[in-house]
């Protein structure tokens, strides 16, 4: 059922509550912390223009990082309203806590048109518990609540699911921001009914953390394409050889299962023919964790079986030739999860050839490319690609348990239309 929509308010002179997730990269340089990755919060602008442009008052809650309910000063969300201030070319007022006197004071001083930046939610404790007196504490903040923070919108919190309900209880409207419906959208209205051929595809480390999605999409796609170091547990699961590369053993019954899957269903299932490996040698150094690190000597490309001594890192030259032009013919891509370990440029290639294919199939032939959250995200935008998608998720976890099907809290607290 499609959720009642900011759109559809009359939000004129009203304090509208706003959940983005603003769960940004950042990093202290200097002594000052610099926010990595401006896209979670650009992709709110949207939402927050026709705040401003029909006169609403609006009150953002965000949360950044995992402070546990601690005053962590690194965590603060200060520079992210000065970042958002910056970007919305008008001034962003910030309060140092998300309920009480405090918040309260700051709300009311709140004119037409203006907008004001909460702290970080996450200061509290009772926000991850989903504490009704502190969801009440949000809800005498609003007259209406927004929800445009698909990427939390898998937490059942204060901020994202308890707010929604108690102000739905005081006969308040909740609504799904502008942003949330673009995701709902691609993600969900147009993998339900996608441009054919259908092509999914699938990298990350594991079998397991995917596995549910691969079950999902084989209902609906026409050709799947395996990447990244799962096909490892696929090519141990076929009885080939896998060297020390990172593989679920106890999951191989789970890899069969889903080839047999796919060839009912008739769809067409691929797993790379060669590979990208290197030799693993300890170096004698600990990283910040404490575990050793690796040298990974000698990358090179091999076709079948990965030596004793070598660890696979990314899919071979022939496979990302064989993926660029299945993609090159796909009606509806979805890409969730990398092909290799792109964060080291030897490893890179394969997760950069597929990103390559998808965006001249977008330009060339107007396949519809979504990509589908996380490391997939971060891999477009570190090939420079993302402008050329049609659409990139703002959610991690979000993007994947809604994949899966899993009905997400943040929605289940919003009206029906
Ligand atoms: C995310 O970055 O995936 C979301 O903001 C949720 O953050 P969390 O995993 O700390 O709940």
């Amino acid at each position: 059922m499609a959720k009642l929509s900011i759109r559809d308010l009359d939000v004129t002179g009203k304090r509208v509550l706003v959940r983005v997730d603003y769960n940004v990269p950042t990093e202290e340089k200097n002594g000052v912390i610099v926010i990595n990755d401006i896209t979670r919060i650009r992709e709110t602008l949207p939402t927050l223009q026709l705040l401003i442009q029909k006169g609403a008052r609006t009150v953002l809650a965000a949360h950044l990082g995992r402070p546990d309910g601690k005053r962590e000063p690194s965590l603060s969300l200060k520079p992210v309203a000065e970042k958002l201030a910056e970007l919305l070319g008008k001034p962003v007022a910030f309060v140092d806590d998300c309920v009480g006197p405090a918040a309260e004071a700051a709300v009311a001083a709140l004119t037409n048109g203006g907008v004001l930046l909460l702290e970080n939610v996450r200061y509290h404790a009772e926000e991850e518990d989903n504490d009704p007196v502190f969801a009440a504490q949000l809800a005498r903040l609003a007259d209406v609540y927004v929800n445009d923070a698909f990427g939390a919108a898998h937490r059942a919190h204060a901020s994202t699911s308890g707010v929604g309900r108690i102000l739905q209880a005081w006969g308040r409207p909740t609504a799904a921001g502008l942003l949330m419906e673009r995701e709902l959208k691609f993600l969900g209205d147009e993998l339900d009914h996608p441009a054919r051929p259908f092509v999914v595809i699938l990298g990350g480390a594991k079998v397991s953390d995917k596995i549910k999605v691969i079950d999902r999409l084989l209902d609906k796609a026409d050709t799947v394409l395996i990447g990244g170091a799962m096909a490892y547990t696929f090519k141990l699961a076929h009885g080939g050889k896998t060297g020390k590369s990172l593989v679920e053993k106890d999951h191989t019954g789970t890899a069969l299962a889903a080839e047999e899957k796919a060839k009912s269903r008739k769809v067409a299932f691929h797993l790379p023919t060669d590979t990208v490996i290197a030799t693993p040698v300890d170096s004698g150094k600990v990283n910040k964790k404490g575990r050793p690190v690796y040298d990974l000597q000698n990358p090179r490309v091999v076709a079948g079986d990965i030596p004793d001594d070598a660890e696979g890192f990314d899919i071979g030259p022939e496979t990302a030739k064989a993926y660029a032009a299945i993609i090159a013919g796909a009606g509806t891509v979805l890409w969730n999860g990398p092909m290799g370990m792109f964060e080291d440029t030897r490893f890179a290639e394969g997760t950069i050839a597929v990103a390559k294919a998808l965006a001249e199939a977008t330009a060339k032939h107007g396949t519809k490319s979504i990509i589908g959250g996380g490391d997939s995200v971060k891999a477009v935008n570190k090939a420079g690609l993302d402008s050329q998608m049609t659409f990139m998720s703002t959610g991690g976890g979000a993007s994947l348990e809604f994949l899966e099907g899993i009905p997400l809290p943040g929605l289940s607290a919003l009206d029906n239309k």
